[in-house]
């Protein structure tokens, strides 16, 4: 679906050089959208950039670091007019037990994936604000309402992120803005890669995995449809979200669902070394 050019926006994606920002940036320029493509990584995202045609732009933004944020909006600015959409997708994690990770990486994921994401956020809503509108959308993660064993710092940084992203449109409900967020489960990117490396992170390969280009459809979606939060799958994200609720329950259950992760991501090792786990349907998402 193209979009009209009255309904083109000017986008404004981070951690845009690989995995579901790439798909984003891919998809929303297909629609007639204008990207200003960022990540850390330069070389990667001007790479991207090359192969996107004139809709697209892109440059260097460490989302940790406030002055490069205010560069960003302000390249975009020069490449496309005023940011409409920023897409808060660039995050990390270092897998393990919490007990086996550095205090330095401990301090990497929160920093990126939760103050990285504050600034961006707080940084946007001043400049979009001052335009009178704009959409900020937060790529999460559905281990902002469940815990999991090989990703304490990462769920830690997500439900904060969740927290902030929800207390933040609550304080500015009254303002022109609107803020909407996404909760991918596993997604076959660089990231998912890195967990397959590491058993401690087996519990990732219990369910279905999805294709960036299926996270990045419902992101470029709600563009238009405005959603306030939308997880994967309909149903399971569903359960998820409530079996986060209880603590006693999720000591029952967890165990099983990671073994039977452990079972699937060795089915996955053991075929090709590398990972091909199963498909899931786009539509199987749920707006809550
Ligand atoms: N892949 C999954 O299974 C999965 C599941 C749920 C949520 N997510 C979330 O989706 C988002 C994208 O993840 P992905 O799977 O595409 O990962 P990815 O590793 O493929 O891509 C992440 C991108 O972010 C960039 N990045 C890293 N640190 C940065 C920084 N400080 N500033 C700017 N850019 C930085 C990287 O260079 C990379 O291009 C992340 O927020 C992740 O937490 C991923």
């Amino acid at each position: 679906m193209s979009e009209t050019p009255e309904n083109s926006r000017v986008l404004l994606v981070t951690g845009a050089a690989s995995g579901i920002g790439a798909a984003i940036a891919q998809l929303a320029v297909a629609r007639g959208h204008r990207v200003m493509l960022t990540d850390v990584n330069e070389q990667a995202v001007q790479a991207r950039v090359s192969s996107l045609g004139s809709r697209a732009a892109g440059c260097v933004l460490d989302i940790r670091d406030p002055a490069a944020w205010v560069k960003a909006f302000e390249a975009a600015e020069a490449a496309f007019g005023a940011v409409d959409v920023l897409v808060n997708n660039a995050g990390i994690t270092h897998t393990g037990h919490a007990t086996d990770l550095s205090p330095q990486q401990h301090r990497d994921i929160v920093e990126v994936n939760l103050l990285g994401t504050i600034t961006g956020t707080c940084t946007a809503i001043e400049r979009m604000t001052a335009k009178g509108h704009g959409h900020i959308i937060t790529v999460c993660s559905m281990t902002a309402f469940l815990p999991l064993p090989g990703y304490a710092t990462y769920c830690g940084s997500k439900y904060g992120m969740r927290a902030f992203h929800h207390s933040v449109a609550l304080e500015e409900r009254d303002g022109p803005l609107d803020f909407t967020i996404i909760h991918p489960p596993s997604t076959r990117t660089d990231m998912l890669e890195q967990e397959m490396a590491d058993p401690a992170c087996a519990i990732s390969f219990a369910e279905k995995s999805y294709a960036p280009e299926e996270i990045a459809k419902t992101v470029v979606d709600a563009i238009a449809s405005k959603p306030v939060e939308v997880v994967f799958p309909p149903l399971g994200g569903r359960v998820q979200r409530i079996a986060g609720v209880f603590p006693r329950l999720m000591r029952w259950v967890i165990p099983l669902a990671e073994a039977r992760g452990r079972r699937h991501r060795e089915r996955l090792m053991a075929k090709t070394g590398a990972h091909q786990p199963d498909t899931a349907q786009p539509s199987d998402r749920s707006t809550v």
